[in-house]
């Protein structure tokens, strides 16, 4: 096994010969099509794409994914993962990366004091190697999901560092060599003022120190793996995006092993890249920082048309296709790839349909379009 699992390859486009056939036949058939994705997409029109994608064959975007040298993936919720062979045989058959959506966060994996729970998280690293993915983790530091037991503790600033010490080595640690990249500190800068949140755990406890250590003391359980900031609502240009790419370069200056700026996109239909995406993703990159896209969904306000689908298929092909075009983008992982367990209709009452694949397993426009820029000479 490569050192952090799968290795998606260089990005020299070469498909194996399966593969290659079912790439050809998929182009044939979209080419057909009267309309080509992002400019011509009408409310008119939409219909008859989408008729005719839903016909044409389809190769595993993982392979496609791999021939540009790149990392397709999916968060992974337990209850489907244990429960429904379908969900898993289809994250086997699509993407080359997985996360886990809950059972890598604190609460989940520290539940007591002195407990740690590695079931979930070992099965589904074991579930990645059996099938040649890498494994992203996510998350080692977050103001969300701090277990009961923790708060009420009200360390003292050496013991909440010895804490948040004791944490990281051992989950870090325990998958050592084995997860290609950690998101380590997630949603850190505060919506409102542009600054450090205060209102986190962490924050409280040991002040604004605690994000250096976090990244040094995961450096020091791996020191292979790349350490993420992660952030949402940071991709374009503007107040949030400068407050990430201060922070990550001021972290860059001082010596502090970040490796990498993850992108959510939690975006909602209607949503283009534009070129202030490029920009931000072009001026982190020249910090010597990946910037991966790590939660990617298109939430829709119900209910969903015919246009609706085609509209997104268009977010998800610019997006994908941003990842391609930029410097170094190794990674466009969805949030969920089915509607069946997305977590939109939850989080964002009246919004649904957010992912690549209806609630039956039947690929939606948007997978097509993944699939066409995922071939689209950059
Ligand atoms: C979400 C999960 O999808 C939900 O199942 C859970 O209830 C709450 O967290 N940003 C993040 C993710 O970094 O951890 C969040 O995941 C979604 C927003």
């Amino acid at each position: 096994m490569a050192e952090h699992g799968f290795d998606p390859g260089p990005a020299n486009g070469v498909l194996g010969p399966e593969t290659a056939a079912a790439a050809a036949a998929f182009e044939t058939a979209y080419d057909t099509t009267e309309v080509q994705p992002p400019a011509a997409i009408t409310a008119e029109n939409a219909p008859d794409w989408c008729r005719l994608l839903r016909s044409a064959p389809r190769p595993a975007l993982r392979d496609l994914a791999a021939a540009r040298g790149i990392y397709i993936g999916t968060a992974v919720d337990a209850a489907p993962f244990e429960g429904d062979a379908g969900y898993r045989t289809a994250i086997a058959r699509e993407f080359n990366v997985v996360v886990a959506s809950l059972v890598f966060k604190f609460s989940e994996l520290h539940p007591s004091r002195s407990e740690y729970s590695f079931e979930a998280s070992d099965a589904l690293v074991a579930f990645a190697e059996a099938n040649g993915m890498a494994v992203r983790g996510h998350v080692l530091v977050w103001h969300n999901r701090i277990p009961g037991w923790l708060l009420d503790l009200r360390p003292s600033r050496d013991e909440a560092i010895e804490l948040l010490r004791e944490h990281i080595m051992t989950v870090v640690g325990r998958y050592r060599g084995r997860i290609r990249s950690w998101d380590v500190v997630n949603e850190a800068i505060d919506n409102q003022t542009y600054e450090l949140r205060q209102d986190s755990f962490w924050y409280q406890a040991i002040g604004p120190d605690y994000m250096r250590l976090a990244f040094e003391f995961a450096h020091e359980a791996d020191p292979d793996a790349v350490l993420y900031y992660n952030d949402y609502g940071a991709e374009g240009l503007g107040r949030k995006s400068n407050a990430v790419y201060e922070l990550v370069g001021d972290l860059v200056a001082t010596g502090v092993p970040v490796g990498g700026v993850g992108w959510q996109m939690h975006v909602r239909n209607g949503f283009h890249v534009t070129p202030d995406h490029v920009q931000n993703g072009e001026r982190l990159n020249a910090l010597g920082l990946e910037v991966s896209i790590t939660e990617l969904d298109v939430a829709d306000p119900h209910p969903t048309t015919e246009a609706d689908l085609a509209s997104q298929a268009v977010a998800y092909w610019e997006v994908v296709s941003l990842c391609l075009r930029l410097p170094s983008c190794p990674a466009v992982v969805m949030w969920g790839f089915t509607d069946a367990y997305s977590w939109i209709p939850s989080f964002l009452p009246g919004f649904g349909n957010a992912t690549i694949f209806d609630g039956s397993m039947t690929p939606k426009p948007a997978y097509y379009a993944v699939l066409r820029a995922l071939r689209t000479p950059a």
